[in-house]
């Protein structure tokens, strides 16, 4: 469906030289979108990519998934070095979840779609996971940890899924009114 405001929005990221892009919060409906695969790995995409970091960097936060700023297509970027650590830039293109653990971890996760909401959520402790590179490198990785959670929370942004969707309706509808309101209030 043809929405104005996605027009508006796709022009400001259009723009050149623009490196922060405005970031979509709930209820906005493209968030709930399942997201294109990415077809090729090239300068402009590596540009899209190095502005999603610096607008993560900039939000802060440690991962964000394209739809998250506009564009829904198969693409995380994420960086899990904690204060005092070099960065540590990672790209997945088209990543594919091949395995979880059956074992859960339960982490509070917000959501820069979520502004200043969090929650209890469990997820797989481990999962291993195969993608494309900043190259376009075929690539796979065994994640365990917070690395574990952060990707598999941006992974379900690419299928149009978002941390509060796992909570009650009542919990959840009480997450958006208040990130409506937090918006509104600017
Ligand atoms: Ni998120």
């Amino acid at each position: 469906m043809y929405h104005i405001t996605y027009k508006l929005k796709a022009q400001r990221i259009d723009q050149k030289n623009m490196a922060l892009l405005p970031i979509l919060t709930v209820p906005d409906p493209l968030l709930k979108t399942v997201s294109s695969p990415v077809e090729t790995v090239d300068d402009a995409l590596r540009n899209f990519m190095d502005d999603m970091l610096e607008t993560m960097y900039a939000a802060p936060g440690i991962g964000l998934a394209a739809v998250q700023v506009g564009r829904p297509i198969r693409l995380l970027v994420m960086d899990l070095a904690e204060e005092g650590e070099a960065p540590d830039p990672q790209y997945y293109i088209n990543p594919e979840i091949t395995w979880t653990s059956e074992e859960l971890a339960t982490y509070n996760e917000g959501c820069l779609s979520v502004p200043d909401q969090y929650a209890d959520i469990d997820r797989p402790t481990e999962c291993k996971i195969t993608y494309l590179d900043y190259h376009g490198k075929k690539q796979k990785i065994h994640a365990t940890g917070l690395f574990s959670t952060c990707i598999q929370h941006e992974l379900d942004h690419l299928n149009g899924i978002i941390f509060i969707d796992y909570l009650s309706t009542l919990k959840k509808n009480m997450a958006v009114r208040k990130v409506k309101k937090l918006v509104k209030e600017g």
